[in-house]
């Protein structure tokens, strides 16, 4: 049984979805978790719910591409918690197009609320992890970080920026203990998954019957996101780092 006891965690998109049940997850298994999203009444909601099982939360109100925002989720860790071991940049966002059809809004967005945002609040965890002994960063990337898919340009450039940003942290940092790995899952059911049902004009029951012919024959839960992170931020993963880990089901990374 994975312990996370005495360890401070930071997940972004916490509100909702994966980000969600690994926050609910992590504060189970003994850590204290900073919640941040940009939705807050999803947040506070979360941060009740992890209370109210006897865990350890705060939510902070954040924009994961703002720079300021980033810097204050941090302090928060600092000041109610101490430091931060363990951060789960997991917000993210996606915006359907081909490269012909993007505008370059969409294009920025995408890449500062999937990428940049992991530059900026690792950059401000990463000295508190040094000046604790150490600590793990997980990013959440996707499948379609390593194979691309339709329609999602951005996305799927973004996620694989991240994969491989992912790889390039775990070497610059491991020296300092910190391991940095990523998560690729597949389609898991969430409210991303439903918007993106919608977007193609279905609902979450196509992807439901459509995975049923794959190895595993079904889509992700969130659990299943979450209890790979939980892994990945405690002890027991020591020697895991560098890694770009598909949650799948085999069915699509
Ligand atoms: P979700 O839509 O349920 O959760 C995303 C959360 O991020 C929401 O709570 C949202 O408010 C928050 N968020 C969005 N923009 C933000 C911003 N600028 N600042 C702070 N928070 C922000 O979606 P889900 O599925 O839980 O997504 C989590 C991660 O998993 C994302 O990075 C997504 O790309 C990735 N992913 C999801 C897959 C799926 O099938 N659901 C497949 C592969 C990857």
């Amino acid at each position: 049984m994975i312990s996370l006891a005495g360890k401070r965690a930071v997940v972004t998109g916490a509100a909702s979805g994966i980000g969600r049940a690994t926050a609910e997850l992590l504060a189970e298994l003994g850590a204290a978790v900073v919640l941040a999203d940009v939705d807050e009444a999803g947040g506070a909601e979360a941060e009740q719910t992890v209370i109210a099982a006897g865990g350890r939360a705060v939510f902070v109100r954040c924009d994961v591409s703002d720079a300021a925002d980033c810097e204050r989720v941090i302090a928060t860790a600092r000041d109610a918690f101490g430091g931060v071991d363990v951060l789960f940049n997991n917000a993210g966002i996606i915006r359907r197009s081909t490269v012909c059809g993007i505008t370059e809004d969409d294009w920025d967005r995408v890449m500062a609320v999937n990428v940049k945002s992991i530059m900026l609040l690792s950059r401000r965890a990463i000295p508190l992890m040094r000046a604790a002994g150490g600590g793990s960063i997980i990013n959440t990337g996707s499948g379609w970080g390593i194979k691309g898919g339709a329609d999602a340009v951005s996305y799927c450039a973004s996620k694989g920026a991240v994969v491989n940003m992912s790889r390039a942290m775990a070497i610059d940092h491991g020296p300092d203990n910190i391991r940095v790995n990523c998560v690729c899952p597949g389609d898991t059911a969430t409210g991303m998954l439903v918007e993106e049902a919608r977007q193609l004009g279905g609902s979450l029951e196509a992807f439901y019957e459509e995975a049923a012919d794959r190895p595993l024959g079904r889509i992700g839960t969130p659990g299943d996101i979450a209890r790979t992170v939980a892994f990945l931020a405690s002890d027991a993963a020591s020697f895991v780092s560098g890694a770009v880990i598909a949650v799948d089901g085999a069915g699509t990374a």
